[in-house]
């Protein structure tokens, strides 16, 4: 819970007050008494942290009581629409808030017609997801959108309409209870930032609707489009120039972050907030439990800024995060921000976003398998992979989208590298310019005027397996193989959700057929965002294969991570091991411990026995990935690339007394 000043404490409970018995009139008698009272504890709990943002956002408004107390009733509504599964689920979440940090928890993201076809395609594929240990898988946008470009279903024409090649809504509310008992939670995402210029807001705005005009930000001259862009910056600078589209129809120019059909909603209008209030917890009620709120960082604006990452962004998110708090608290909430690191991180809060991406993880994973160095991801690391108790990071290598260089500058200065350059090398290496690089990316949106650009392309061929298989070289296959492992390692065990990508855990390569679609050849992305080979996977259990191995190692990594005490809710310690290639760090909780090493070069490397006896191992250490014991009687060795998980703990050596001086044990938890 926040902390709010006493002065805003009393007015929210006047508010209550006053609110309380309209509220009670008009949905108390639709539910028994006893749900009434559990509704009311919570409204009770949880109003502050309505109240409050709310009233930074439009206290100043003459009619903001009018609007507060719509958003209660819309929160109401839900609650009393939700069924009586999702209220037992409730029950048991408020025991439980922080579920999803559990180490049992293992993510798959995929899209639904690109994996299984559709929903009842879907079912049949529940068993592949339960052998790999899935416990949680995000669905790419599966609503309704405009047919053609759509941005992968990013902009949205209808939140609840399902799009129609996929099943019909009764299906969505079907799938996610099916998954659900079987272990398996479901997230969507939720497109707050904007909808397609299809959706029927957008067509009453076109038709002339002044009060859906008003949903979104619209000028009739450039005079403050003008204004605006003196500080905007270009998403898609491939789309079109500039933040605004012109619509003649209503000579107006709308704010288009995006794509020119994806219209910036207007949250400084507290109807849109209400309206769109109601379509998240639409979701929670068809069971969906992980709500990925697309694209945060853009959700106000604000003249003389570059409109990104604004304090009312996070307000617009607290408010929401509460009314799911009231209405349905079995949901979490995931940011999805790749802004600087210092941004994401003030997303993610017990009462804003409990899950994030890791942006920056991914990012200097990448780094360190181009450079061969972990300076820059160990030091970022230690800095901010600490978050607040009760929230956990969504850790992936990659996902639908590019993959860009969201680090801050001064890791990369820090680790002797000038961050421009440095981020055009990296561009550079992964779409194989570099010379010997491994890689094999594709460009994303090049910015002629900044020379930025980032980088698409599936695990496997970035990791350099494309490239092996095209010069059918044996050994640069298992060094790519090993590559791949090395980065699933270190997803599964640092600390928070691991997040895949179907179809790299059977090491699939770049797709490059999105080149001869007239709607997709634009977009690089699709180079990675493949149907799913059902062929390919059937060479999972066939170790004498790329597939064989890559699949084997992660299972074995998930095994790892679902069994052993060590990784669920467990600290997070960053070590310095003395030798710049490895990547270290102690995953503890109670006396459970495991050392994760990976070696980033495709050089065999050491650690000094010193080093060893400092970290607490003794001699003799077993590494559980390989179920090996291990003798490192003058230092331990590693081979190229590899990957060691090593159980410490009492039995195995480990000096108890450091567990208590780790860094994170106080305050901050970088806990699962
Ligand atoms: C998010 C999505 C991305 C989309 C954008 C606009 O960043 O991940 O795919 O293009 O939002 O909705």
């Amino acid at each position: 819970m926040q902390h709010f000043d006493s002065d805003l404490i009393s007015r929210s409970e006047t508010t209550l007050r006053r609110l309380w018995p309209r509220l009670e009139e008009r949905f108390g008698s639709r539910v028994d008494a006893w749900e009434w009272e559990t509704f009311q504890k919570r409204v009770e709990t949880h109003f502050a942290s309505l109240f409050a943002p709310l009233f930074a956002l439009y206290g100043e408004q003459y009619d903001f009581f009018f609007h507060l107390e719509t958003i209660l009733q819309t929160i109401a509504e839900a609650w009393i629409g939700r069924d009586s599964e999702l209220r037992a689920l409730d029950a048991l979440r408020e025991e439980d808030p922080t579920w999803f940090q559990s180490h049992r928890m293992v993510g798959a993201t995929c899209y639904l017609d690109l994996f299984a076809g559709n929903f009842d395609g879907l079912r049949e594929k529940l068993p592949y997801l339960k052998e790999l240990g899935i416990t949680y898988l995000h669905l790419m946008p599966i609503f309704r959108s405009p047919e053609g470009d759509n941005d992968g279903g990013y902009a949205v024409s209808d939140y609840r309409d399902v799009d129609p090649a996929l099943g019909v809504q009764d299906d969505l509310r079907k799938v996610a209870t099916q998954l659900r008992q079987h272990g398996i939670a479901i997230a969507l995402d939720f497109v707050l930032n904007h909808t397609s210029d299809e959706h029927i807001w957008a067509k009453r705005a076109l038709e002339g609707d002044a009060n859906y005009q008003a949903y979104y930000w619209m000028f009739p001259d450039r005079s403050l489009p003008d204004a605006y862009e003196r500080n905007l910056h270009d998403i898609f600078p491939d789309d079109h120039d500039g933040s605004f589209t012109y619509r003649p129809r209503i000579k107006r120019w709308v704010w288009t972050t995006f794509h020119t059909y994806q219209w910036d909603l207007n949250y400084s209008n507290p109807a849109v907030l209400r309206q769109m209030t109601e379509e998240m917890l639409f979701l929670a009620n068809v069971g969906v439990e992980v709500i990925r709120m697309d694209a945060v960082a853009f959700l106000w604006k604000e003249l003389g800024t570059d409109c990104q990452n604004l304090p009312n962004a996070h307000n617009v998110l607290r408010a929401m995060s509460a009314a799911a708090r009231i209405a349905a608290p079995a949901i979490a909430l995931k940011s999805e921000a790749i802004v600087h690191p210092d941004e994401v991180s003030k997303y993610i809060h017990p009462d804003e976003c409990q899950l994030s991406y890791n942006p920056q993880l991914m990012a200097l994973l990448w780094d360190a398998l181009a450079t061969r160095k972990t300076n820059a991801l160990r030091s970022a690391m230690e800095q901010r992979f600490a978050i607040p108790g009760g929230c956990a990071w969504v850790n992936y290598i990659r996902c639908h989208d590019d993959v860009g260089w969201a680090f801050s500058d001064n890791d990369i200065e820090a680790a002797g590298f000038d961050p421009r350059s440095h981020r055009r090398f990296l561009t550079n290496f992964y779409t194989g310019q570099h010379e010997g690089s491994f890689s094999r990316g594709l460009v994303f949106q090049v910015n002629p005027a900044t020379g930025d650009a980032r980088v698409s392309g599936m695990t496997a061929s970035l990791a350099g397996l494309e490239h092996a298989l095209e010069i059918g070289d044996e050994e640069e296959v298992e060094l790519a193989v090993r590559r791949i492992t090395l980065l699933h390692g270190v997803i599964v065990t640092i600390g928070g959700m691991p997040l895949i990508y179907l179809g790299d855990e059977i090491a699939m390569t770049n797709d490059y057929r999105f080149t001869e679609d007239h709607q997709k050849y634009t977009d690089s992305r699709w180079v990675h965002r493949p149907p799913f080979n059902w062929e390919q996977s059937r060479r999972r259990y066939d170790s004498d294969t790329p597939e064989g191995r890559v699949y084997e190692g992660l299972l074995r990594l998930i095994q790892l991570r679902t069994q052993s005490p060590a990784f669920d809710r467990a600290e997070t310690e960053f070590v310095d091991v003395g030798n710049e290639h490895i990547f270290a760090f102690f995953r503890s909780r109670d006396e459970h411990s495991a050392l994760v090493i990976g070696n980033f070069s495709e050089h065999p490397q050491s650690i000094e026995a010193k080093r060893l006896r400092n970290l607490g191992l003794r001699k003799t250490v077993v590494d559980m990935f390989r179920g090996e014991v291990i003798t490192a009687g003058q230092r331990l060795d590693m081979e190229p690339y590899q990957l060691m998980v090593l159980v410490t703990g009492a039995q195995h050596g480990m000096q108890q007394d450091r567990l208590t001086t780790s860094p994170h044990a106080q305050d901050h938890q970088t806990n699962e």
